[in-house]
């Protein structure tokens, strides 16, 4: 097939945890409300693993992608590769993605993480679509999995992040496919590790960045500089659209639908401005999970699919952004 190859999403899948954390919550753990985290970022509520007892990223990573084998009707024993993009391993090792391929008994296939925060998820199907189309691989399981909340610092000092983020887990299965139109038409991958400063977990002194003071506080929990990241997620978001529009020779209308990292409502409204993208082509659920890093574009794209709403022919774009910083697209013919 070499040179012919097409790649076909066969089957999605999301997980999320049960354990909620509503506004409500967060008003009784730091000082913030309701109106001022609707207004400032479109979210209701989020889920939190239970991680004391175990529901860690490697748990929410296998039941979603379970759950998506069930649904693109295969057994583990047929993927070739077992991709998991994350940012909260359980521990450094071994990665979560050799725990799922346990967990789902696959065969000795590789398996390996890959992390670029809430551009994960983005990054690792560009690559899987481009393992599949070199020859070598047929069947690969692509997982976007994070337990950010064990990162949060819920109290006034953690405020800015903490009413930011959730749990979750999404998945896919991706194929070979004899239609070579299908799979992934243009791609971008960006990071600028200058702006790591924005957006860092640090877990040591030295982690700190020569203008951030050392707090022992922050250890181990995420420290977000909120105005600073928003200012780059507008911007690149828009200019990633523009110069993956121009790279497929294509305009904005005829995108069916533009799945995005979910990470402020206002930050995607910005985006549906300056291209004049209806309500409809870009789906928001930022309102029941918050941001769930490397989770947010699969589950997206799930609710999307079991919604009925991607049908085949039709073009989506995958767009994310986040800590690194990374940013990206990765523009599909389905
Ligand atoms: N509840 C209530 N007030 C809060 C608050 C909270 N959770 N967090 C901050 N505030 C206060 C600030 O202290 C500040 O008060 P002051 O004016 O008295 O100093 C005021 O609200 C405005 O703070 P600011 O940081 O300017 O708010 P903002 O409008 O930028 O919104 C974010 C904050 C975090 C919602 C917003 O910056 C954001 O979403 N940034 C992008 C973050 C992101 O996407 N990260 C993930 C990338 S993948």
């Amino acid at each position: 097939m070499g040179g012919q190859i097409g790649v076909e999403i066969i089957g999605t899948a999301m997980h999320l945890p049960e354990g909620k954390l509503t506004n409500q919550k967060l008003e009784e753990l730091m000082t913030t409300s309701d109106e001022w985290i609707v207004k400032r970022t479109g979210i209701n509520t989020r889920r939190q693993a239970d991680i004391a007892n175990g529901e860690t990223a490697s748990v929410l990573a296998t039941e979603a992608m379970r759950k998506a084998l069930v649904k693109a009707n295969i057994d583990a024993k047929e993927l070739d590769l077992l991709l998991v993009a994350t940012m909260t391993c359980d521990s450094p090792t071994p990665s979560v993605a050799c725990v799922v391929a346990r967990e789902l008994g696959c065969n000795d296939i590789g398996a390996m993480d890959i992390n670029a925060a809430c551009s994960g998820f983005l990054y690792t199907i560009s690559i899987a679509d481009a393992m599949i189309k070199s020859g070598s691989y047929k069947t690969i399981g692509v997982i976007g999995a994070d337990t950010i909340t064990r990162h949060i610092d819920y109290s006034d000092y953690g405020r800015g992040a903490a009413i930011l983020f959730g749990d979750g887990a999404g998945a896919v299965v991706l194929q070979a496919n004899e239609d070579p139109s299908k799979g992934m038409i243009a791609h971008k991958m960006h990071a600028d590790g200058n702006g790591a400063k924005h957006l860092f977990i640090p877990s040591c002194q030295l982690d700190f960045p020569p203008e951030a003071e050392f707090d022992e506080r922050k250890l181990d929990k995420v420290q977000m500089n909120g105005q600073a990241v928003f200012k780059f997620a507008v911007t690149k978001f828009q200019e990633v659209i523009a110069e993956t529009l121009e790279d497929a020779g294509i305009s904005a209308d005829e995108v069916d639908h533009f799945v995005c990292h979910q990470a402020n409502s206002r930050i995607l409204d910005s985006a549906r401005d300056r291209f004049g993208i209806p309500e409809e082509k870009l789906l928001v659920n930022i309102h029941k999970y918050g941001n769930t890093v490397a989770g947010s574009i699969p589950i997206v794209l799930d609710e999307l699919i079991e919604d009925g709403k991607i049908k085949p022919g039709q073009k989506v774009m995958f767009l994310a952004f986040g800590a690194g910083l990374t940013w990206g697209s990765s523009l599909w013919q389905f």
